[in-house]
């Protein structure tokens, strides 16, 4: 028998915003341990979905909890900035009703301890698809003072991050999350809420599974299929993430693409693809920060395309 992880995050608010379509194609772009999923396709019983992970354990545990709507249901393995341009190539694009990504780490993959996401792993590993080239021992014990230094600031917003980077450099090669961690612990921020090797961690995941660069590369695909009437439902948690969706969607709901120094417009004020439906980003509500504490950095910002972009 599976053992069912807990339920996604903010759930409730992705059955509402697909909750109208009730035909036609959704794409699950995350699909981890299948929670999200599931309840689309209990939800929306004559929707098929699509759904892509890369990483095996997950599309394995999937593939057997999806199987009672097997009829609706295909899996791809890959990371979605390239699974999505395939199934551009498969299906038709006015049958795509529906675009989800949470983007991040399962909470599977952080607890599971041999995949070196957590602080107390015993291995610096840390990639979401076990075959991708690089890790997080080639980031830690390979990467240049500047490299590293960039990343930590960039993706892990360190404030001493130079001194964390010169500290590395000295005193690798490091083996083991946990190692690294106690090496550093002198120089870590500490906060009441989050451990202090979080951010740290945080910013070697970033940079081993190129998250802000899938991100932009989904991102731009939407942007370049336009997928009218669909809807999308981007959820992050790290304010980087968010950020970048903001303001894409902010770019497409705008008519005007002039660049801001242009003292009028000569674009022809039509270049909307939609409106955005989400002013503020969607936070968890109390009961399910209660319920999963996960859920307190989660976001979700929703777009719907127009129905006649061509
Ligand atoms: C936050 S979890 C998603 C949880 C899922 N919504 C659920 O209900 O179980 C993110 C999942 O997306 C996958 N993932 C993250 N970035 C990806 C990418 N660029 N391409 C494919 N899968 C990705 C991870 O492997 C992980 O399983």
């Amino acid at each position: 028998m599976q053992i069912i992880p807990h339920v996604p995050v903010l759930y409730r608010e992705v059955l509402e915003i697909f909750s109208d379509i009730d035909n036609g194609i959704i794409i699950d772009c995350t699909m981890g341990y299948g929670g999200h999923s599931s309840m689309i396709l209990e939800a929306n019983p004559h929707v098929k979905l699509i759904a892509i992970d890369q990483d095996q354990t997950a599309i394995d545990f999937s593939t057997q909890r999806l199987q009672k709507y097997a009829e609706r249901v295909v899996i791809k393995k890959g990371r979605f900035s390239s699974v999505i341009k395939e199934i551009l190539k498969e299906y038709d694009i006015k049958d795509i009703r529906g675009i989800l990504a949470d983007i991040g780490v399962s909470s599977l993959q952080l607890d599971q301890k041999d995949r070196g996401f957590s602080f107390s792993s015993d291995n610096l590993d840390m990639r979401m698809d076990k075959d991708a080239p690089l890790s997080a021992q080639s980031v830690v014990n390979e990467y240049s003072l500047q490299e590293l230094e960039r990343i930590l600031l960039e993706y892990g917003e360190l404030r001493n991050y130079k001194k964390i980077a010169s500290f590395i450099v000295n005193n690798r090669p490091f083996y083991s999350a946990k190692e690294l961690g106690d090496a550093l612990k002198h120089l870590m921020p500490v906060g009441k809420k989050i451990h202090p090797s979080t951010l740290l961690m945080q910013a070697i995941r970033i940079e081993v599974n190129n998250e802000l660069g899938e991100l932009e590369s989904l991102l731009d695909t939407i942007e370049e299929a336009k997928f009218s009437g669909a809807k999308i439902a981007i959820i992050s948690f790290h304010s980087l993430e968010d950020r970048i969706v903001k303001n894409r969607f902010v770019r497409w709901r705008d008519n005007c693409i002039c660049p801001d120094e242009a003292m009028r417009c000569t674009c022809g004020n039509n270049h909307s693809y939609g409106k955005i439906l989400t002013k503020k980003p969607i936070i968890a509500k109390d009961d399910e920060l209660r319920e999963n504490p996960r859920s307190r950095s989660a976001k979700m910002r929703l777009f719907e395309m127009d129905n006649n972009n061509e």
